[in-house]
């Protein structure tokens, strides 16, 4: 059995910057010695893309693993000794249809990663900008969400939906789900407006700290990613920052946010994993559909926001 940790790095709002925060944050994490593994879950296949990797007649990938039992290793692509994909090679979207009448939908992820010893320290798993049942995959299968989030004035818009999700997935597949933290990309320094919405997402959360929904303990990252056009110009190069451009303001941000998760995060990593072993909840298959439980509400959007 696995004890791998697993990140999904998710917000149903499109372009804020999951993809980009997946490739970089993991390949910064490389480099300070994290054996990481990048699942591209999204039928967009960006992540793929990024790292130029082509589908080939015989080359399996999370189409196979979702619907034929492939074994993550057997997709498994590699990119350099730290840094392992697993790609998106046929339309994902094809087995979200595929898999709609399938008992356990929800958990064939969480399986596969269970199942096989995977030599990875974490895995970090884009999905993709919609909450349907791909993302519900990454839920179910991850320890904790990351959240990108864009600073402009409809920042927060969607978010109340996601926590949501995040809120019922642990209630009913993963009972140690949690919101690790948010992340903001492409942020303009210094302007009155970026200011503004980390002001409000900051009280969107502190709203609920110390409580008992999966967002309480959720942290604000200090470290922002700046727009940096260097980071946009990496898929064309079938690379990272790290490589691309090391003295990129890119490079710089996603190295900080990398340094400032492991502080954040893997020093609690050994208590992290006692308690995923001790969980292994079996569920019947409708698990995410009608609820019956107290749900948790999210936080209200703050005025600021809603005014918009
Ligand atoms: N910090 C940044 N500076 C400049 N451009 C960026 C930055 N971060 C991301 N981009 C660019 O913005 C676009 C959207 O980013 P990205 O693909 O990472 O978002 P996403 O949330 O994965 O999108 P989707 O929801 O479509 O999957 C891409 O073209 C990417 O190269
Ligand atoms: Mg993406």
């Amino acid at each position: 059995m696995s004890c791998v940790r697993t990140i999904a790095i998710t917000n149903q709002k499109g372009g804020v910057g999951k993809t980009t925060t997946t490739v970089n944050l993991g390949a910064a994490l490389a480099g300070m010695g994290k054996n990481v593994c990048l699942i591209d879950l999204d039928p967009q296949a960006h992540l793929t893309m990024h790292f130029g990797i082509e589908a080939t007649t015989t080359r399996a990938g999370m189409y196979d693993v979702l619907t034929a039992d492939t074994p993550l290793t057997r997709a498994a692509v590699g990119i350099e000794p730290n840094i392992t994909v697993i790609p998106s090679v046929i339309d994902l979207a094809a087995a979200e249809v595929e898999l709609a009448g399938a008992v356990g939908r929800e958990q064939i992820l969480r399986d596969r990663i269970t199942e096989e010893t995977l030599p990875y320290d974490l895995i970090l798993i884009d999905c993709p900008p919609s909450l349907g049942l791909l993302t519900l995959n990454a839920l179910a299968a991850a320890s904790e969400v990351l959240i990108p989030l864009q600073p402009h004035f409809l920042a927060l818009q969607g978010l109340g939906q996601l926590l949501e999700t995040v809120s019922l997935v642990r209630r009913r597949i993963n009972p140690t789900l949690k919101v690790a933290g948010v992340i903001f990309c492409m942020f303009e320094t210094g302007t009155r407006l970026s200011g503004e919405v980390v002001e409000d997402v900051r009280n969107f959360f502190a709203s609920a700290s110390g409580g008992d929904a999966p967002w309480s303990e959720a942290h604000i990252f200090k470290t922002r990613i700046r727009r940096n056009i260097k980071l946009a110009e990496c898929p064309s190069h079938g690379t990272t920052i790290r490589h691309y451009d090391p003295s990129s303001h890119g490079a710089e941000d996603y190295a900080a946010l990398a340094d400032e998760f492991l502080a954040a995060f893997v020093a609690d990593s050994a208590e992290q994993t006692d308690r995923e072993t001790l969980v292994d909840v079996r569920m019947p298959a409708d698990v995410v559909g009608e609820g019956d439980a107290e749900p948790v509400a999210p936080p209200a959007v703050p005025s600021h926001e809603a005014a918009q």
